[in-house]
């Protein structure tokens, strides 16, 4: 058996978490960057007696369009998928139907899911420095669990939470440069959307544009974000809309 790591991380807490995961999985992951401009993702072939891990943020209750339309172009070919969606502590709501769904599309047989914390990537403050060692034992306990139900050869489905039709997709905020901005061009090789002009990076697709923070997130400078009062607006709301801390949810 294959194991496959297929993750869509702008900022790394997705990352982070589906690490945690596969670490408990069953083989060394060969890993597919779903963020990546220059991959194939049809040219992603999985066999039958493949486990592929699929990690994807949630946005604003929705997977990412951007990592959907990645996800479709693979070929699960059958393989078990165990998906893996990572909020900021609000709400996932239909991320992990919408993730089942795209998942069944490219072929894969869907046998597990977990829905897990990371850092708010618009609001660091909120959900500051999980995955934690708390989060790090559930997800490793669950990955025990799973690697038992592969070994076993039960691919029953599990009962995943969510409406369909999913809820309306909400858009995202664009970070921009400020004044000084050394026009380095990393941002713009690394916007998974493809949205900014390598030469000027202030200039920003807003039709591409997801809203990912992945921008802000690699800039050397750190001279990339939104305005700090948007940000304050965001963190101090939703500290007061979801002051409790949410726990991993486990689906198998
Ligand atoms: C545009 C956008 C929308 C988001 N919407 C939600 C949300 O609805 N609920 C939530 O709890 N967190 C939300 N978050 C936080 C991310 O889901 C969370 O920070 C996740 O770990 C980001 O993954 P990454 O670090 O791999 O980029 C959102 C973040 C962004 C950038």
């Amino acid at each position: 058996m294959k194991c496959w790591k297929l993750v869509f991380s702008p900022t790394g807490g997705t990352e982070k978490a589906a690490e945690l995961l596969a670490a408990g999985l069953p083989g060394e992951p060969e890993t597919v960057d779903l963020c990546a401009r220059d991959i194939d993702f049809g040219g992603v072939q999985c066999g039958s007696d493949d486990c592929a891990l699929i990690a994807v943020p949630s946005f604003g209750g929705r997977a990412p369009g951007l990592a959907v339309n990645q996800l479709r172009q693979l070929h699960g070919n059958g393989a078990k998928a165990v998906l893996l969606c990572v909020y900021g502590n609000r709400a996932y709501e239909d991320t992990l139907a919408e993730m089942e769904d795209a998942a069944k599309e490219a072929g894969f047989t869907v046998i597990a899911a977990c829905a897990a914390i990371a850092e708010h990537s618009i609001a660091r403050a909120v959900a500051a420095g999980r995955p934690d060692g708390a989060d790090a034992a559930v997800l490793s306990g669950f990955a025990g669990k799973i690697a038992h139900k592969l070994e076993s050869g039960n691919a029953s489905a599990p009962a995943i939470p969510g409406n369909r039709p999913y809820k309306k997709a909400g858009g995202g905020m664009t970070p921009l440069p400020d004044e000084t901005c050394v026009r380095c061009g990393v941002c713009a090789r690394e916007c998974p959307a493809g949205a900014i002009d390598g030469q000027d990076p202030a200039k920003v697709d807003g039709a591409l544009c997801i809203g990912c923070m992945r921008c802000e997130a690699v800039c050397p400078k750190k001279v990339r974000h939104l305005a700090p009062e948007v940000t304050a607006a965001v963190a101090g709301m939703l500290a007061k809309a979801c002051p409790d801390r949410k726990e991993p949810e486990l689906f198998l």
